[in-house]
């Protein structure tokens, strides 16, 4: 057999590594690793699009909105450093960090969130400081790094704080949007959208992106060759076939990083086993909890 027929099934990236041992291939297979769809492509084109607008008085805003686990971290993560010092590193001065992505706190007020922001900036601060001096230092360095867009995950935590601390929170925001006028990217669950929406002029800003829960489609199967062909078992797994794709897609009841994580699974049991390839007894089977009963015994 020649080279060009072995593993077909596999990337030709890939391939190389499906004659390493077990222990190797298993380190492989469990390397984080960003997996392209249409859905996240979409994203990360409309935060190029964000990235490239011209600075006036009222920018764009963006809400990444999806259940947890769903890939939305990671989409903006992956954009994150796409854009790192863009352009190399200054010869003097502060490095440029064209694009800044911070937390929003749990139990969140203005001193926090300005907290987060010069934390992310490695800016070291006091936690006794005042709110003013946060808020000063904060959009001093986010001016001389020239951070053209900032990224808020984990936006809902919002919530978490009183009725007063959210709107004071919310007023911060549309402040920051204007002041250095650079858009903001909102990222969290549905909770999220209903924090923005308390506030009407946000409301107006902040165009929705859905990233809901997977569905079985042309995408979702696109998913799983994807998958296969990046996880270096020796024996094709046929994901795609109807019943395996709908029992992995019921197993992950939709959501994204589920998916991933049974095949992923499934791939290393495969090797340990000998079998090479993923069988639908290895995704239903031992040690497979559904997110939903994870969530009752976490309870
Ligand atoms: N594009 C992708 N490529 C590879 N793996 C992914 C991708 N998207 C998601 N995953 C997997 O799913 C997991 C969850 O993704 P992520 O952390 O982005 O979810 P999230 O929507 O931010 O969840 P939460 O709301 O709980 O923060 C990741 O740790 C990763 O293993
Ligand atoms: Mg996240």
């Amino acid at each position: 057999m020649g080279m060009s027929e072995k593993y077909a099934h596999l990337r030709p990236s890939t391939r190389p590594f499906a004659d390493e041992d077990a222990a190797s291939r298993i380190r492989r297979i469990r390397t984080d690793r960003w997996i392209g769809y249409a859905r996240a492509e979409a994203v990360l084109a409309a935060l190029e699009d964000l990235l490239s607008f011209p600075k006036r008085l009222r920018m764009p805003n963006l809400l990444l909105v999806g259940p947890t686990n769903n890939g939305k971290t990671m989409i903006v993560e992956k954009f994150r450093r796409t854009h790192l010092a863009a352009g190399g590193e200054p010869a003097e001065g502060p490095a440029l960090i064209p694009v800044l992505k911070v937390q929003m706190p749990s139990g969140p007020d203005e001193g926090r969130f300005f907290g987060a922001i010069l934390d992310a900036l490695g800016m070291p601060f006091g936690a006794r400081d005042r709110i003013a001096a946060k808020q000063d230092a904060a959009v001093r360095l986010m001016r001389a790094t020239k951070v053209q867009l900032l990224v808020i995950d984990e936006l809902h935590n919002l919530l978490s704080g009183t009725a007063l601390q959210q709107r004071r929170l919310l007023n911060v925001l549309r402040w920051l949007g204007n002041e250095l006028q650079i858009p903001l990217v909102g990222v969290g669950t549905a909770e999220a959208l209903r924090a923005i929406r308390s506030d009407e002029q946000l409301a107006n800003r902040f165009e929705p992106w859905p990233l809901p829960l997977w569905t079985d489609d042309k995408e979702y199967r696109r998913l799983l060759t994807t998958l296969e062909a990046v996880l270096p078992l020796r024996k094709p797994s046929h994901l795609t076939d109807p019943a395996m794709a709908a029992r992995i897609l019921s197993a992950a009841e939709g959501v994204l990083g589920e998916v991933i994580a049974i095949v992923i699974r499934a791939a290393v049991k495969a090797v340990e086993t000998g079998v090479e390839t993923i069988s639908p007894r290895m995704i239903e089977g031992a040690g497979f909890i559904r997110p939903s009963e994870r969530r009752r015994v976490a309870i």
